[in-house]
């Protein structure tokens, strides 16, 4: 089984990845990272905690942590997108208690899974590079990383230039693209074809074997409504995180180049990710996802949630 370690702002995609990582028998999910992004840190934890709860896993330890970016005061959420709490409609119980970890943990896990834990980052930059700066030798033992981000010779969905994740906190993400090793990028311009119909998401309804059957319809028709108010024609909606986790499963569903990826900070083109893509450049260490195999993708999830 691949042991993830996921960082994330669930989030609608973040929230799906989740519940999928949960079911996949192929995936153990030893811990999850929150932090600001779609919504506020304390949303997402809470939501976190929420997914594990509904599969009886409250084993996996949730570890709140950035509030905000490095560099910027101000932060953006995206309830337009995701929904007030970050779950669409979906409200979770009042009453409803969890434990939170303290950031540390992150070492510990580390420490248990050593060379066979795999890191996905599916959310803002700023808790995996602050990970990078505080567990520098711990960071060095984990196997790979994965990290939803950055958008290649397509438009982001940020600005004209950047996609939301690299967008949110640059510098963190330029330490990251830096630092990470075995480094694997899924990127907008892979990730929005990742789409899930609704009729893909209505046969998830109707398997009574699926924990989250009755979560998924919701929270994806409020996302998908998004969609198809800035992308009319669009037939289902694209989730990101979702795919990122299925590419540490199956690593051949995209095809990639190899390159070093690097983000601009602090300018108009603020979080714009670029590589040098003339042919005289040379290669680099990333491998960066450049198209998708839809008809693999759609198989890989069928095995699981249908
Ligand atoms: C990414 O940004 C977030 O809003 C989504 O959850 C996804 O991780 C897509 O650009
Ligand atoms: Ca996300």
């Amino acid at each position: 089984t691949k042991k993830i370690l996921l960082f994330c702002d669930p989030g609608i995609d973040d929230s799906i990845a989740i519940m999928y990582s949960i079911l996949d028998p192929d995936i153990e999910l030893v811990g999850i990272v929150t932090s600001y992004g779609n919504i506020t840190r304390d949303k997402a934890t809470a939501n976190a905690a929420y997914l594990v709860h509904l599969a009886g896993r409250s084993d996996i330890p949730i570890i709140p942590g950035a509030t905000k970016p490095v560099q910027d005061e101000d932060v953006t959420f995206y309830p337009e997108i995701h929904g007030e709490d970050g779950m669409g409609p979906i409200q979770i119980p009042r009453n409803f208690r969890y434990q939170i970890y303290p950031f540390d943990t992150i070492r510990f896990i580390i420490e248990k899974y050593k060379n066979e834990l795999i890191i996905v980052d599916t959310g803002r930059s700023t808790n995996l590079a602050t990970a990078f700066i505080l567990y520098p030798d711990h960071m060095k033992m984990v196997q790979s990383f994965y990290v939803m981000g950055g958008a290649f010779f397509v438009p982001g969905n940020i600005t004209a230039l950047a996609e939301a994740n690299f967008y949110g906190d640059p510098a963190a993400s330029n330490f990251i693209l830096q630092y990470a090793h075995n480094l694997t990028i899924t990127p907008l311009n892979v990730t929005q074809h990742a789409v899930l119909t609704q009729q893909f998401v209505n046969a998830i309804s109707q398997n009574k074997n699926n924990i989250y059957a009755s979560l998924v319809d919701p929270i994806y028709k409020y996302y998908y409504e998004f969609y198809k108010k800035s992308n009319p024609g669009i037939n289902g909606a694209p989730i990101h995180d979702l795919l990122t986790i299925l590419v540490v499963k199956n690593p051949t569903i995209v095809d990639y180049i190899n390159y070093d990826a690097k983000v601009i900070e602090g300018t108009d083109a603020k979080g714009m990710s670029y590589i040098d893509y003339r042919p005289t450049s040379k290669k680099g260490k990333t491998k960066i996802a450049i198209k998708l195999h839809y008809n693999d993708f759609i198989k890989e999830l069928s095995n699981v949630l249908l």
